[in-house]
C-alpha cells in the first residue's frame, strides 16, 4: 500500500494522508540550525547540537505518538483545525505534505479554507521560517482566529526531561510585540536565547503552557484556542511556550500570509543586557529583518532551491529505471547530507541526548558526502582526528558543540581507527588534495599533542598492527563495527552498558571483520604513503596486509565462508561449529572488498553462502541462525529478540557491502539485486509492511526469524545512506574516483542497454556515456575521452577542458 507518491520533477515526496505508519520526516537546515519535521509539523528544532542547545520541545515515546512540534490552529466558526491535522485531528478536506530538499509544505483544507505552511531553515540563518498561506475558497467571508504554538525546551535535552525541581522554577520570557523572547538560564551563564515571532501585529499571546492548554487538557484541546482568547500570560518557571494569536478576515477568493520565525540569537558577554534583566535585542532584530516580507522569505526559500540544484548536479544519472535515477539523483544523496550533518544524533529513534557524532559513522558518512561539499568534509575530518587518541585508538562518539570526545563511552572500538583512513583516503580521491595530509590535528583534543593528519593516520594503521590476537588476527576490543558482538563484556547485570562494561581490552577475542577492514584500508593508506613519496612505508605496510591476508586464509576461513570473530577463550563466532550464529554477514563483505580470497575462489564461495544462508525476500540478514538465547560471552547481540537488530535483523548498513563484494566477482546482476532489496523507493508499495519512510533508508529490517519481518525501523541516520550511494555510485554504475583521476569500471545487470552519468570532478566536468551492447556485467573494452581512444579505463585528468564527453563500452 502507498501512502503518498514520488514527484520527481520538484524532487519532493507527497504524503496524502497524516495517517502514515510511523510520522514520516524530513530534516531542515543544513549548516548550524536544524529541525525534524514530520508529516504533521511535529519535530524539534537545536541550535548545532541536539542535547545540549536544544530550542523546542518534543516528547518521545509519547501518546498519541509524534508530540511536540509547530503548531497553527485556526478556529473557524466552531471547528478547530490544523493545517497538518495534529494535534486537534479535525478531519480535513484535503491533506498534503510535500518533503523536499531542506523543506517542507503542508496544506490542508477544512469548510472552504486552504491552509499552506511552508517550511524551512534559510541557508546561512540561525533560524526556522514558517510561512503560512490562508487562502479563503469559499464565496463567504471568513473570520478566523489564527494561533501559533511552539514550547520551549530549556536547552539542554536531557537536563529539561529529568531534572524537574529545578526547570519548574527557571522559565523565563519576555514579551515585545509580536516576538517571544525565550531566555531561560540567560541570567546565569547562558549567552543565547531565542525568539519567536510574528510578522504582524498580534491580537494576543501566551508563553504559559498550562494557561494555554489549561491545566488538565492537552494540545489536542487548548482552552486558549477552543475559547478564542489569548490570556497574555507571562511564563514563571513551569513551561514556556510561544504562541502568537491573530484574527483574520478573508474575503472570498483572498490570500494572505503570514510569517513566524523561530531563531537562535547570541551575545557576547559584555553586551548581554540592555537594562537589568533585559536581554540585548540586536542579535534578534538583525535575524528577523531578514525574514519579514513575503519577499524576503521567497528570497530565502530560492535560494535554498538553487543550493541543491547545484549540490545535485554533481552526480546525475540518466537510466531507463526511473525508480534508480530517483534514488540516485536525489533521495540517497539528499540522506547522505543529512547523516553528515546528524551523525546518530537526533532523528525520531534517536534522542539527540545519547550519542553525539561517531568517530565510526561520521567517517563512514563522508564516503556518501565528500562529493557534494568536500570543504565541510575536509572540516570534519580534522575534527574527527582531534578526537583521536595518541596510540592510534578513538573516542568512540564526540560532541557536535565541544567538539571533544565523549568520556562515557571512552574507547576501545577497534575497528575505529581504520575509518579515519577510510574517510580521508576517500577525500583524497575526490579532491586530489594531498595538503590535507599535513594539516595539524590534536591528539585527545590536546593542542600540545598536535601532529600532522598523516601521522594519524599511520597511528590508525600501527594501531591494528600492535593489537593482534592468538591468531595474528586484529584485537576486537568492547566491539568492532558490530557494536553488540561484545566479546569481552560478560555482563549478567541488568542495566550495565554492554558496551562499556568489561575489560576494553581482552587480550584474546579477535575480529575477521577488522581483519577484513585492515587488508581494504591498509592498501589505501599504503597507496597515500606511495603518493607523497614514502615507497619505504608502502612498501612495508602491504607486506603487513599481505600478513593479514595470510592469517584471514588460514584461522578466518571457515571452509564455507569466513568465520566473524574468535571469543574471549578462543572459541569461534561465526563457524558451522556454533550451535547458532552460525554464519555471518559482515566479514564475507569486508573481506572480499579488502580482495581477500578472490583468487582462490574463497570469495565467490563466502558469497554463495550469504545467498544459501542470509538471504530473504527483503535483504540479507546479519547473521543466521538468530541467537534465541542469551550468550554471556556474546553480549547484546544475543539480548534481541531474533530478526531485530544486530539479532538476525537487516541490517541496511551492510548489504552494500555484499553488492560491492559481488561487484569484485563480476556478479552484476546480483549485485543490483541485492541494491534494491533494501532500497526504499523499490519498496514504496509495501508501505503498510515497511512503515518507515519510502524515500530513506533505515537501519534496520526485521528479519525472517521476527513476527513483523519486513517492518523497517531506526529510519535516516544510517551508514547506510553513505554506503549505498558508495555502492550505487561507484561500484554498480562504476564511477570511481582514483588518486589519479576519475576511473569508470561498471559491474551492472547484463540486461543493461546503456545509461548516462553526469560527473563534476575536480573542477571539469565529464558527461560520460556508458554502452554494453555484448550485455556483459563487468568490464570495459573500450574508452574514448573526446572522441579519442584512450587505453584502460582511467581518464587522465588532464585531459579535455571545462567538460569533457566519455564513452564506455564494456565488453
Ligand atoms: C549503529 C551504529 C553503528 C554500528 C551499527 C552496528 O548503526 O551507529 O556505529 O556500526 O549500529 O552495530
Ligand atoms: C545499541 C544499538 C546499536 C548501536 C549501539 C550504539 O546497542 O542496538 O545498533 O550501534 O547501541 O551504542
Amino acid at each position: 500500500m502507498k501512502f503518498g507518491h514520488f514527484d520527481d520533477e520538484a524532487r519532493e515526496y507527497v504524503i496524502e494522508t497524516p495517517r502514515t505508519p510511523l510520522p514520516w520526516i524530513n530534516y531542515l537546515g543544513c549548516n548550524d540550525f536544524f529541525g525534524l519535521f514530520s508529516n504533521t509539523a511535529g519535530g524539534y528544532d537545536f541550535y548545532k547540537d541536539a542535547k545540549l542547545m536544544r530550542l523546542t520541545r518534543y516528547r518521545y515515546n509519547n501518546v498519541p505518538y509524534d508530540t511536540g512540534g509547530r503548531y497553527y490552529y485556526i478556529k473557524d466558526g466552531d471547528t478547530v483545525w490544523n493545517p497538518g491535522w495534529q494535534p486537534v485531528q479535525t478531519e480535513l478536506d484535503f491533506y498534503e505534505c510535500r518533503h523536499g530538499m531542506g523543506y517542507s509544505v503542508i496544506t490542508g483544507k477544512k469548510n472552504g479554507l486552504s491552509a499552506s505552511l511552508l517550511a524551512f531553515v534559510p541557508l546561512n540563518d540561525t533560524c526556522e521560517v514558517n510561512s503560512i498561506t490562508l487562502n479563503n475558497e469559499s464565496s463567504d467571508t471568513k473570520t478566523i482566529d489564527l494561533f501559533s504554538f511552539i514550547e520551549f525546551c530549556l536547552w539542554n535535552a536531557e537536563d529539561d526531561c529529568t531534572n524537574f525541581q529545578r526547570n519548574f522554577s527557571t522559565g523565563e520570557v519576555e514579551v515585545i510585540g509580536s516576538r517571544i523572547y525565550h531566555k531561560t538560564e540567560y541570567r546565569e551563564r547562558r549567552n543565547h536565547y531565542a525568539v519567536y515571532a510574528c510578522n504582524r501585529d498580534i491580537d494576543g499571546f501566551d508563553t504559559d503552557r498550562a494557561s494555554f492548554t489549561g491545566f488538565y487538557n492537552g494540545l489536542h484541546n487548548p482552552e486558549v484556542v477552543f475559547n478564542g482568547e489569548s490570556k497574555n500570560t507571562e511564563a514563571h518557571g513551569w513551561s514556556p511556550i510561544g504562541s502568537h494569536h491573530l484574527k483574520l478576515s478573508l474575503a472570498p477568493g483572498e490570500e494572505t500570509k503570514v510569517v513566524f520565525v523561530l531563531a537562535y540569537c547570541e551575545n557576547p558577554v559584555e553586551k548581554k543586557f540592555e537594562a537589568p534583566n533585559v536581554i540585548n535585542k540586536e542579535p534578534a532584530n538583525s535575524i528577523l529583518s531578514k525574514f519579514m516580507t513575503d519577499e524576503q522569505v521567497d528570497a530565502a526559500f530560492n535560494e535554498l532551491k538553487d543550493y541543491w540544484n547545484s549540490l545535485l548536479s554533481v552526480y546525475n544519472l540518466e537510466s531507463s529505471s526511473a525508480k534508480l535515477n530517483r534514488c540516485v539523483n536525489i533521495w540517497n544523496q539528499y540522506q547522505c547530507m543529512v547523516t553528515f550533518n546528524m551523525s546518530r544524533s537526533a532523528s525520531y529513534f534517536e534522542s539527540g541526548m545519547g550519542r553525539g557524532m561517531g568517530f565510526r559513522d561520521s567517517s563512514q558518512d563522508l564516503l556518501g558526502f565528500v562529493h557534494l561539499i568536500p570543504a565541510r568534509a575536509r572540516e570534519r575530518i580534522l575534527d574527527i582526528a582531534n578526537t583521536q587518541f595518541p596510540d592510534g585508538s578513538a573516542y568512540h562518539q564526540y560532541q557536535p558543540l565541544t567538539k571533544t570526545g565523549n568520556l562515557g563511552v571512552g574507547s576501545g572500538f577497534n575497528d575505529d581507527p581504520m575509518w579515519l583512513i577510510a574517510g580521508t583516503a576517500a577525500y583524497i580521491r575526490e579532491t586530489g588534495d594531498f595538503t590535507i595530509l599535513d594539516e595539524m590535528c590534536d591528539f585527545d583534543n590536546k593542542k600540545e599533542l598536535a601532529a600532522p593528519l598523516m601521522e594519524h593516520l599511520r597511528r590508525s594503521f600501527n594501531y591494528i598492527v600492535t593489537h593482534k590476537g592468538p591468531h595474528d588476527l586484529p584485537l576486537i576490543g568492547r566491539a568492532d563495527w558490530n557494536d553488540c558482538l561484545n566479546l569481552n563484556c560478560f555482563s549478567e547485570t541488568p542495566g550495565e552498558s554492554f558496551q562499556t562494561t568489561g575489560p576494553s581490552e581482552g587480550p584474546v577475542a579477535e575480529s575477521v571483520f577488522i581483519a577484513g577492514l585492515f587488508v581494504k584500508y591498509g592498501k589505501e593508506y599504503a597507496d597515500l604513503c606511495k603518493h607523497i613519496g614514502l615507497d619505504d612505508e608502502a612498501a612495508k605496510c602491504l607486506e603487513e596486509v599481505a600478513k593479514m591476508e595470510k592469517a584471514i586464509e588460514k584461522d578466518g576461513w571457515d571452509g564455507e565462508w569466513f568465520i566473524r570473530a574468535y571469543d574471549a577463550n578462543s572459541n569461534p563466532v561465526g563457524s558451522h561449529e556454533c550451535e547458532e550464529g552460525k554464519i555471518f554477514i559482515e566479514p564475507q563483505g569486508m573481506c572480499i572488498m579488502g580482495g581477500v580470497g578472490i583468487e582462490n575462489g574463497m570469495a565467490t564461495k563466502a558469497l554463495e553462502s550469504v545467498e544459501k544462508h542470509l538471504d530473504s525476500q527483503y535483504g540479507i540478514m546479519l547473521n543466521q541462525p538468530a541467537y534465541t538465547k542469551y550468550y554471556l560471552n556474546l553480549g547484546e547481540i544475543s539480548s534481541y529478540p531474533p530478526g531485530y537488530k544486530e539479532n538476525a535483523g537487516i541490517f541496511c548498513h551492510n548489504n552494500p557491502w555484499i553488492a560491492c563484494a559481488e561487484t569484485e566477482v563480476g556478479h552484476g546482476d546480483r549485485a543490483f539485486e541485492v541494491y534494491k532489496k533494501t532500497n526504499p523507493i523499490f519498496l514504496e508499495d509495501i508501505g503498510e509492511i515497511h512503515r518507515t519512510e519510502p524515500y530513506v533508508y533505515c537501519q534496520m529490517v526485521a528479519g525472517k526469524d521476527a513476527p513483523t519481518f519486513g517492518e523497517g525501523k531506526n529510519s535516516w541516520l544510517t551508514g547506510t545512506a553513505a554506503w549505498t550511494f558508495t555502492t550505487v555510485s561507484q561500484y554498480i554504475l562504476g564511477i570511481k574516483p582514483d588518486l589519479d583521476g576519475l576511473r569508470v569500471d561498471p559491474c551492472v545487470p547484463s540486461d543493461v542497454d546503456s545509461y548516462r552519468i553526469t560527473r563534476k570532478f575536480r573542477g571539469k566536468t565529464y558527461n560520460i556515456i556508458v554502452q554494453n551492447p555484448n550485455h556483459v556485467q563487468k568490464g570495459v573494452s573500450e574508452m574514448t575521452v573526446d572522441g579519442t581512444p584512450v587505453s584502460g579505463n582511467l581518464i587522465d585528468p588532464e585531459l579535455g577542458g571545462d567538460s569533457v564527453e566519455v564513452t564506455v563500452v564494456m565488453g
